[in-house]
Formats: structure tokens, C-alpha cells, sequence
């Protein structure tokens, strides 16, 4: 099986009215569990890697050399490898030359993924990428909007890509009209919208309601841009189980608050077909580790805290994969590869439609 675009995933995911969650990846053990999870729902898969992961923890030839035996291990299952938070050109066209069928440009933050970015810039950077990437096939997530705290006008810091100093009301929720404007100068295959999720663990300091989480944000970008796939970052749901399984077994973290799946289940149905989870991910992996280490204080193995870490992240993508609606999809799928998309990119049979408003 080959490796999906994005766009031809997410075009499926449109017509039948399902989300698929995008789960970061650092190493071949989270790749597995996710596979396991995918073969077992029947689930189209996306992985995504961070620039930490591409050019810290793992490096290109590492990442994209597990995602490729994953592909042949796992013959039935497509898989989208998608570059997270890409933060300058040179980011999004090396991860695609490295094998990536999909990048995300984030021009909202300049390319020191921290300073919100101008509209201009933002519309120069993530058209150029999405004009090179379509060339050779590949897919493009542009972001508008800056992800950060509806609660606090601040995004947190605790991962690779964050915007630093205090946000605005404005700058915090994705403009439709603005948004309708931008895919159609940009051409992007999914949009990420801003509507109060932050990324990592600490997200809302009580349950989220639509003051501090604006899901009749994304609600409104759909109405204008009904066609345009829109991707939601920031949605782990920080679960309390995991909360308490970390806590019951040593760890100390203090209580948060997460996306709401039911929330998520809202977005789909108002047109989001790319929900990103990596927090939820880290928590039930190291979670498991961390009961395994107390339940079995004689053990050295490492194999054995990481077969329980794999036991619980595949109960949680499972549980994603059947509550996005994503489960069942992954064999009614026939992959189309990247030279025969390059050329519906250039017959314009891709271009993006705008409602008119
Ligand atoms: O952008 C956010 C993801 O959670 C990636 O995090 O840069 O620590 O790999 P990372
Ligand atoms: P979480 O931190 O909520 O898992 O978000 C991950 C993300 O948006 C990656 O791009
Ligand atoms: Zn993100």
C-alpha cells in the first residue's frame, strides 16, 4: 500500500462524514500501537511528525523509514505521513522530498514558530508551499488564527510550537470571511482554525463551554467555506482517567481540563476532518510505564514497560477511531498516488470553492 495524501484522505472523510484524529509520532512503538489500533477499527491512519521529531529526537531518514515498514506490515491500512507545524518553506519541501505526502505551512507564527505572523506573510508563505507541493501531488494545511487561550490570551509552552506574548480576541478566532479569502489565495487542502485549543495538557482550567472553547466559531468558517476541510490542533482531551493514572502512580500533575470528545464529535459534524492529538498519546503511554513500574518494581526489561505503554495508547486510538466515526473507512479506501494527484492539481480539478455569502 501506498502512502495517502491528505487531500485524497480528507476528501474521503468529507464524503462520508467522518473525522480522522492525526496522532503524532516520535518512534516505531507509538507507530505501532496506532497501526494495531487502525487494523483493528478498519481506520485510515495519520501520522504526523513534529520538527522536534524530524530533527532532534528521530531524524528524517528514522521516522520516515518506520512509517514505510509500517505501510508494508500493515498492507491494508492507508497512511497519510503529514508534517506537523512545518514553520518555513525549506521545513515543508524537505519533509516531502524525505517521503512526507503532506505538510502543514504554519504561517500564523513567523518563522520562529513564537511571533504572530501578518496576514501577508501568512498568505505569501503558505501559497508558495501549497503551489510546489501540488506540483509533485502533495497535500497542504495552512493555519489562520493563532492557537492560545481563550481564558488566558496565551498559548502554552510546553511543546515545539507555540506563540509567545498575550493574543488577542481577535487573533485567537479564525475570521470566516478572512478564512474564505485566504484558502482561496493560498489553495490549501485543509485549514486549521483557531477556536480557543492550546496545545498540551494544560488547556482550560474548568470544563470547557463556549465562552473559553468556540466551537460556533468553527461552525461559522464551515457555513463560508463548506468545501474546505478544517483541522482542529490542540484536541487532546486530557482525560481524567489518564489524569488519575498518572496521579495514581507517582506522577504530579495538577488538574486540567481537555477538549471535550463530544465537542470534537460537534466539529465533525460541522465540517472537521483532521483532529491533531499528541497529549493524550504522551499521557497514556507514560501513564502505563509508569503503573507497570509500580506494579512490577522487580522487573528491568524495558519491552515489558513498553508492551503496557502499546496496550494503552491502542485502547485510546481505538476509542478515536470509533467516536470520530473514522472506523470501517480504511478498506473502502484505493490510494491514489502523488504523480496522478499532481496532475488533478493541474487540470485545477482540486481548487478550492468558496460558499457565496
Ligand atoms: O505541535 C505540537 C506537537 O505536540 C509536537 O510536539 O514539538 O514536542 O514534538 P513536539
Ligand atoms: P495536543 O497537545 O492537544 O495533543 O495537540 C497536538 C497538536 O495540535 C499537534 O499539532
Ligand atoms: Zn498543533
Amino acid at each position: 500500500m501506498a502512502l495517502i495524501s491528505l487531500r485524497q484522505l480528507l476528501d474521503h472523510a468529507a464524503e462520508h462524514g467522518y473525522g480522522v484524529p492525526a496522532f503524532n509520532i516520535s518512534n516505531m512503538e507509538q507507530g505501532l500501537a496506532i497501526m494495531n489500533a487502525a487494523r483493528a477499527s478498519d481506520a485510515p491512519v495519520i501520522l504526523q511528525a513534529s520538527l522536534n521529531v524530524r530533527q532532534i529526537y528521530a531524524g528524517d531518514r528514522m521516522i520516515v523509514n518506520i512509517v514505510l515498514a509500517l505501510a508494508e506490515q500493515f498492507p491494508d491500512t492507508p497512511i497519510c505521513l503529514h508534517q506537523d507545524h512545518g514553520n518555513t518553506e525549506k521545513a515543508c519541501l524537505s519533509a516531502i522530498q524525505a517521503g512526507f505526502t503532506s505538510a502543514m505551512m504554519d504561517g500564523s507564527l513567523e518563522a520562529d514558530a513564537a511571533t504572530p505572523a501578518s496576514y501577508a506573510y501568512n498568505i505569501d508563505v503558505t501559497a508558495r508551499v501549497a503551489e510546489m507541493a501540488h506540483w509533485v501531488g502533495a497535500s497542504v494545511e495552512g493555519e489562520l488564527g493563532v492557537l492560545g487561550s481563550l481564558q488566558t490570551g496565551e498559548a502554552a509552552k510546553e511543546d515545539g510550537s507555540a506563540a509567545s506574548g498575550r493574543l488577542s480576541r481577535d487573533q485567537l478566532l479564525t475570521d470566516p470571511d478572512q478564512a474564505a479569502d485566504f484558502v482561496m489565495r493560498t489553495k490549501v487542502d485543509a485549514l486549521a482554525i483557531a477556536c480557543g485549543t492550546s496545545h498540551g495538557a494544560y488547556k482550560f482550567t474548568r470544563k470547557p463551554d463556549g465562552e473559553i472553547l468556540a466551537m460556533d466559531q468553527i461552525e461559522a468558517v464551515h457555513a463560508r467555506l463548506p468545501d474546505t476541510h478544517l483541522v482542529m490542533h490542540g484536541s487532546s482531551s486530557v482525560p481524567q482517567y489518564l489524569q488519575d493514572l498518572i496521579n495514581e502512580n507517582g506522577g504530579e500533575m495538577p488538574q486540567t481540563w481537555g477538549v471535550p470528545v463530544e465537542e470534537i464529535e460537534r466539529g465533525i459534524r460541522s465540517g472537521v476532518r483532521k483532529i491533531n492529538i499528541d497529549t493524550d498519546c504522551r499521557m497514556a503511554m507514560s501513564g502505563a510505564m509508569r503503573r507497570y513500574a509500580r506494579e512490577h518494581p522487580e522487573v528491568f526489561d524495558p519491552r515489558k514497560f513498553i508492551l503496557a505503554a502499546v496496550a494503552e495508547l491502542e485502547t485510546l486510538v481505538r476509542d478515536r477511531f470509533e467516536r470520530f466515526g473514522t472506523a470501517g473507512h480504511g478498506s473502502s479506501i484505493r490510494v491514489i498516488p502523488l504523480p496522478e494527484m499532481a496532475r488533478r492539481y493541474e487540470k485545477g480539478a482540486l481548487d478550492p470553492r468558496v460558499a457565496a455569502v
